[in-house]
């Protein structure tokens, strides 16, 4: 990996780690954190809001997402999840089609742990012969 490459995905740890930081999750207890990086090299950042309606709860990738969208950006250029544990804290099969909206069959994921990256796939490894805007024409 490049030099800069590195910084980058450092840039986007340290930013997923922030947010998990600010995760509400009082139910599970299972703190996750998300950074994308748009094509502007703006980075968006969101965590895991929970609801005493479990259902209602929210995951870190949407949050991100959100912000994402909010700013005006439109591509996920690489995404950082970070979770806590011993597992890959891969993102739940909603969200990998949340991604998958905004995000490039060979858009990178990287999962990561309280100590950094521990794994990445692309984003077609973990969503395959996926559904998308294309489909519809659009
Ligand atoms: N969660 C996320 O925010 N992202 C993931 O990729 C996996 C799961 C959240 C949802 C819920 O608040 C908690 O983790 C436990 O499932």
């Amino acid at each position: 990996m490049s030099k800069s490459a590195e910084a980058t995905l450092a840039a986007l740890f340290a930013a997923a780690k922030a947010a998990q930081a600010q995760a509400y999750a009082p139910y599970s207890r299972f703190h996750v954190g998300a950074a994308i990086l748009g094509p502007s090299g703006a980075i968006y950042a969101g965590c895991n809001v929970e609801n005493a309606a479990y259902p209602q709860g929210a995951c870190a990738e949407a949050g991100a997402i959100a912000a994402m969208a909010l700013a005006g950006e439109r591509r996920i250029a690489e995404i950082v999840v970070i979770g806590d544990g011993e597992g890959l804290c891969t993102p739940c099969g909603g969200c990998r089609q949340r991604i998958r909206e905004f995000a490039a069959p060979q858009t990178p994921v990287h999962i990561a742990g309280p100590d950094g990256v521990r794994a990445s796939f692309t984003l077609e490894e973990l969503l395959p012969h996926s559904f998308g805007p294309e489909h519809l024409g659009r």
